[in-house]
C-alpha cells in the first residue's frame, strides 16, 4: 500500500489518535504549504497528516496554496490522500450531520493557481478527469463506513465555488440545477492537482448545514460548529476502519 495522507479541514485541524514521529517542512517550487507536515502512525499505520486551513485555522479557502500543498505531499512520498471537507447540503438526503464520499466535482472557483502544467512547458498536458476521485479509495473508504457501521451517502457531486462568503440562494438554486448535491469551498483545485501528480485522491464530505435558502433564515456559524463536531468525530472513526483494513 502507497503512503497515506489526511487533508484536514474545518473542524479536523488535527488527528488525535496519531501517535507523531516527526514534522517536516517542506519547501516547494510553489511556496509553503499550510503547515509542516505531521507523520506519525495511525493505529500502526505510517499516515502524514496536513491541516489545510494551517494549525490555527488561519487560512481562508480561496487563500490555500493548493500546489505547494499536493507538491508537499508528493514530496514526502505520499500516493494516497483523503481530503476532508466541510460542505452544505442542497437537498436531502446530504443533511447536515451526514457524511459523504462524492463521485463527482463541478468547479465553480476561479483565480487559484489550480495547475502545474504551466510555465517552460516542453509540451501541453491535459489530463483525464472523467472521473475526477480515485474510485479505489473510494471504495475503500465506502467499505471502511460498512465495516464500521457509518452511513456514508455514495454518490454525490460537490460543487466547488470561491468563498470565503457563502452563496446566495439562487446561486444555490443554480448549482442544483447544474446537478450539485453538495456546496464546499475547498474541493477544487485539491482533486485536480492530485490527479496532475498522478497522486490517488479522494474527498470525506462532512455535511455542517443546509445550503443557502435551503433553511429557514441565515446560516449560523454556531449550527455549523454543532454539526461539524459530531461529523468530524464519525470521520475520525471512518478513517480508523479505513487503515485497520490495509
Ligand atoms: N457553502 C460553501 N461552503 C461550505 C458551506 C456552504 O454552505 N458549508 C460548509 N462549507
Amino acid at each position: 500500500m502507497t503512503k497515506l495522507a489526511i487533508i484536514g479541514g474545518s473542524g479536523f485541524r488535527s488527528l488525535e489518535a496519531l501517535e507523531i514521529v516527526h514534522r517536516e517542512v517542506i519547501r516547494t517550487p510553489y511556496g509553503e504549504p499550510s503547515a509542516p507536515l505531521t507523520h506519525g502512525r495511525f493505529h500502526g499505520t505510517e499516515v502524514v497528516f496536513l491541516p489545510r486551513h494551517g494549525h490555527a485555522h488561519t487560512i481562508p479557502p480561496h487563500r490555500v496554496n493548493y500546489r505547494a500543498n499536493i507538491w508537499a505531499l508528493q514530496q514526502a512520498g505520499v500516493g494516497r490522500i483523503v481530503g476532508v471537507a466541510a460542505v452544505g447540503g442542497l437537498h436531502m438526503p446530504m443533511a447536515p450531520g451526514r457524511l459523504v464520499i462524492p463521485d463527482q466535482i463541478i468547479d465553480y472557483t476561479y483565480g487559484r493557481d489550480h495547475t502545474y502544467f504551466e510555465g517552460d512547458l516542453t509540451h501541453v498536458t491535459h489530463i483525464d478527469f472523467t472521473e475526477p476521485y480515485c474510485p479505489t479509495l473510494r471504495q475503500e473508504l465506502l467499505a471502511a463506513g460498512q465495516a464500521a457501521g457509518i452511513q456514508l451517502e455514495e454518490r454525490a457531486t460537490y460543487g466547488a465555488t470561491q468563498g470565503p462568503r457563502l452563496e446566495t440562494a439562487r446561486e444555490i438554486d443554480r448549482m442544483e440545477r447544474d446537478g450539485c448535491d453538495l456546496v464546499g469551498m475547498t474541493g477544487m483545485p485539491e482533486a485536480a492537482l492530485a490527479r496532475e501528480l498522478e497522486i490517488c485522491y479522494a474527498c470525506c464530505a462532512v455535511v455542517a448545514n443546509w445550503a443557502a435558502g435551503r433553511s429557514d433564515g441565515p446560516i449560523e456559524m454556531e449550527e455549523i460548529e454543532r454539526h461539524l463536531q459530531g461529523g468530524m468525530g464519525q470521520v475520525r472513526e471512518l478513517l480508523s476502519a479505513l487503515v485497520a483494513a490495509q
